[in-house]
């Protein structure tokens, strides 16, 4: 990989290092049932709980939760404003327990758009968490992979580097504290990446589900996970199994 600086091909990886997902599928969830968009929301905070407890059980070190794109602040202001005090009051209440099961928390994206009581908790629980060293889960939030890029690029720039190179960038893109991700879980239904970690997912394997993020639990998780197993990751060689082991005999 000497002309790249992406990931450096794993000698084995039977599971996933890093899981990234595109929480979808909240409001039609609501819809479904006759509720309210904003109850999905509330009820997707249970997914985000029980896919946390999935990595812990399944020694996944990292976890990445888009919750919020710097494009849904297009939506109603009720729906943005309940989606605000909803991470508020998560925060506040999970925050004591991640710590104590020794979670370090991240959030990547542009915090300076939210609430100053909200940059604070946001601040105060990556402090807290910092020193853990299980589960890091990564809370995407206000975040778009284009600004990522560019934020990357104008501090770079900010540093006085002569030359931008990508390893230059990497080092100042938000994951730079992170594997870069092997999978991408999206639920909902849609195929599309969303303005997400477009820098990042350049060779990350990428699963689809219908399934809506209030309904996608363990069995669900499980169901990516087995499919990423099964895949050949070549990284532009000629073959490769997901588990390092070479398809390609000797010689051919
Ligand atoms: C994802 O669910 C959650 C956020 C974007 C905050 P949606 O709210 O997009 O749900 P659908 O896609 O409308 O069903
Ligand atoms: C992507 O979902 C953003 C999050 C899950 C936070 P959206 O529902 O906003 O995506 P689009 O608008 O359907 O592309
Ligand atoms: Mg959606």
């Amino acid at each position: 990989m000497k002309n790249s600086t992406t990931q450096k091909i794993p000698d084995s990886a039977p599971a996933p290092s890093h899981v990234a997902i595109i929480m979808d599928g909240n409001g039609r969830w609501a819809k479904n049932r006759f509720l309210p968009r904003v109850m999905g929301h509330r009820s997707g905070l249970k997914s985000v709980r029980k896919s946390v407890e999935f990595c812990h059980q399944n020694n996944i070190p990292f976890l990445t939760l888009f919750a919020f794109s710097s494009e849904n602040w297009r939506r109603p202001a009720d729906e943005v404003s309940f989606l605000m005090s909803l991470f508020n009051k998560a925060l506040k209440e999970e925050v004591a327990k991640l710590h104590e099961n020794n979670v370090r928390f991240k959030m990547i994206g542009d915090r300076t758009k939210f609430s100053l009581p909200l940059q604070d908790l946001f601040d105060k629980s990556e402090q807290l968490t910092e020193g853990n060293s299980g589960l890091t889960l990564t809370i995407a939030a206000n975040y778009g992979g284009r600004w990522d890029i560019l934020n990357a690029m104008r501090k770079a720039i900010d540093e006085g580097v002569d030359i931008v190179s990508e390893e230059v960038l990497s080092r100042h893109m938000q994951l730079a504290f992170a594997p870069e991700p092997d999978l991408l879980i999206r639920t909902g239904g849609e195929v599309r990446i969303s303005n997400f970690l477009i820098w990042d997912l350049v060779y990350t394997e990428l699963y689809f589900t219908d399934v809506l993020w209030p309904d996608f639990d363990s069995g669900e998780f499980m169901k990516a996970i087995n499919s990423y197993s099964g895949r050949e990751r070549r990284f532009g060689m000629a073959g490769l199994r997901a588990d390092g082991s070479s398809i390609i005999k000797e010689g051919s």
